[in-house]
């Protein structure tokens, strides 16, 4: 248990593991955005990074999104996540036992503190919570299991591998039990092994915990394995192009995804999307050229 008083409701189980015994987690919040835009004033001039953004994520949604580089993905993932507010529209976001939710963020490769232990790393948002010594001691010992880091609590980040310095990161940011969990392309520097293990685990604990996530990744393939829905977003400004379904149900493997008839023609239409956006944007920064 993490905040004393707010965790009212059982877990919803909807994938294979059962909780922790006796563990409440709270279910994931919603999410609507309305004509969001955010608008930099820069030296040379001002930059939409993203415009007109209209996106609905429900509770318990695994949401992602694709997008050439540059069209305002990691700029929405931190609006949603307060670290910055947009110049246009307005959002909401609504926690299921109402008031406002609770969000945490993993970034690309640098979500965890060096000079903390990795036990420390994962009960340090507890600790700003205010949540006594041992209370998040035992949160960061059985989120470790989780993300089968039992045996590494006492070592510092740099004694792990880049993979398992990821999975820190992600139980550190399930540790606060956010509604919301948001994650910007959190596998991309890993190589394809340790990726599709963390694909798998990610998997597992979303469909234990029934969070809302939005994740932010450039591979198809990792979108149509993850989401229930694949937003795709246009070129700078970035807006919403579309926004696909993922038919698959859950609990998934990872393989049987793969052999799926129905991958290879949602990746294909994804990536027709993709590839006109991808081109666009090529030719911006270029000037012209593709
Ligand atoms: N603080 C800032 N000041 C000025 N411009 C910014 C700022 N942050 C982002 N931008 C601009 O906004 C646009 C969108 O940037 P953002 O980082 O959101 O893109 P992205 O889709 O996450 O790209 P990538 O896939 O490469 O991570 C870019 O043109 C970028 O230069
Ligand atoms: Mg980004």
């Amino acid at each position: 248990m993490v905040e004393s008083g707010a965790l009212a409701r059982p877990l919803p189980v909807r994938g294979l593991m059962a909780p922790h015994a006796g563990e409440m987690i709270r279910p994931g919040g919603g999410i609507q955005t309305v004509g969001l835009g955010r608008r930099f004033v820069t030296a040379g001039g001002p930059v939409d990074a993203i415009r007109a953004v209209d996106l609905a994520v429900e509770p318990g949604e695994f949401c992602v999104i694709v997008g050439p580089s540059g069209c305002g993905k990691t700029t929405l993932l931190r609006i949603l996540a307060g670290l910055d507010r947009p110049t246009a529209g307005y959002l909401e976001l609504t926690a299921a036992e109402g008031g406002a939710p609770t969000n945490a963020m993993v970034f690309q490769g640098r979500s965890v503190f060096p000079w903390l232990t990795v036990r420390q790393n994962v009960a340090y948002g507890l600790k700003l919570r205010g949540v006594g010594r041992r209370a998040r001691g035992e949160r960061a010992d059985r989120l470790l299991q989780t993300v089968g880091l039992a045996r590494f609590g006492r070592v510092y980040p740099h004694e792990l591998s880049e993979g398992m310095r990821q999975r820190v990161a992600i139980a550190r940011a399930l540790a606060v039990d956010p509604d919301i969990l948001l994650m910007d392309e959190p596998f991309g520097a890993l190589d394809e092994q340790t990726r599709l293990l963390l694909q798998e685990e990610l998997l597992r604990i979303w469909e234990q915990t029934a969070k809302t996530v939005v994740f932010v990744t450039h591979s198809i393939d990792e979108a149509i394995t993850l989401a229930d829905r694949v937003v795709v977003m246009s070129a700078q400004p970035g807006t919403i192009k579309a926004t696909l379904r993922v038919p698959f149900p859950h609990p998934r493997a990872l393989t049987a995804i793969r052999s799926d008839p129905a991958f290879a023609p949602l990746f294909t239409e994804i990536w027709g999307l993709l590839r006109e956006e991808v081109i666009a944007s090529r030719r911006s920064i270029s000037g012209g050229q593709p």
